[in-house]
């Protein structure tokens, strides 16, 4: 079942090829929550695992949950757990966090989602878990979208929106009520921008 294996300074992931495999977006986003994230926190779609249990095995004192709708990914995940010997932290096969009781949740979420516009010749040769790892959508930030209006008073999001599918200031206009700032940027060899952004609920 493993492939591959990745070291960080805080941990040796394993990827197998069911699960996405850790890329720019991914390390945009670990490295950012490890410079940003010191108390609890949630992470929907968490892949290998890499970038909640490199936070997980930084805070050792703090609390982490990960989410993903693949269950081969969930089950990775907690492999990657048990190698690092990393305990703090709760792995579940969930869409989202809509089944849970938000009160018994961290309010700091993060999520490198699927961002790319559906693509009908080729997303027809991809299964529904291959699909979730990549197309968010018709034109790719709908999953995002859905995760914004989940948001409750005080909940903070960190979350990577792509020029394939959406700028920060579109997102702005389609939900006025919320407030973005942007956090990170990075821009692929090919021209592809790459923005992560804090969202959070207006009052
Ligand atoms: C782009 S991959 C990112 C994986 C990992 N966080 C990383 O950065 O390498 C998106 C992940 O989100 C998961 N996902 C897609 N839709 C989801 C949903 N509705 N709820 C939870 N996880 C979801 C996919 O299965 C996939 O693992």
């Amino acid at each position: 079942m493993a492939y591959c294996m990745i070291t960080t300074d805080l941990v040796e992931i394993t990827n197998n090829k069911s699960v996405y495999s850790p890329r720019e977006d991914s390390y945009l986003m670990m490295n950012f929550v490890l410079e940003t994230i010191n108390g609890d926190a949630v992470e929907i779609g968490c892949g290998t695992g890499l970038s909640i249990l490199s936070l997980a095995k930084k805070n050792q004192s703090k609390n982490y949950f990960a989410i993903d709708i693949n269950y081969k990914a969930t089950i990775l995940t907690n492999y990657n757990s048990n190698q690092n010997r990393i305990s703090n932290i709760q792995v579940v096969c969930a869409d989202s966090v809509k089944s849970f009781r938000r009160e018994g949740l961290p309010g700091t979420l993060f999520f490198n989602p699927p961002y790319l516009p559906e693509d009908p010749v080729i997303d027809k040769y991809l299964s529904k878990l291959e699909l979730a790892q990549f197309t968010g959508g018709k034109k790719g930030y709908e999953l995002t979208s859905k995760i914004i209006e989940q948001l409750e008073d005080g909940d903070i999001l960190y979350v990577i929106i792509s020029s394939l599918s959406i700028t920060p200031e579109q997102i702005q206009r389609l939900h006025s009520a919320h407030f973005f700032e942007l956090k990170s940027k990075s821009v692929m060899d090919d021209g592809e921008i790459l923005w992560l952004l804090k969202a959070r609920k207006l009052r």
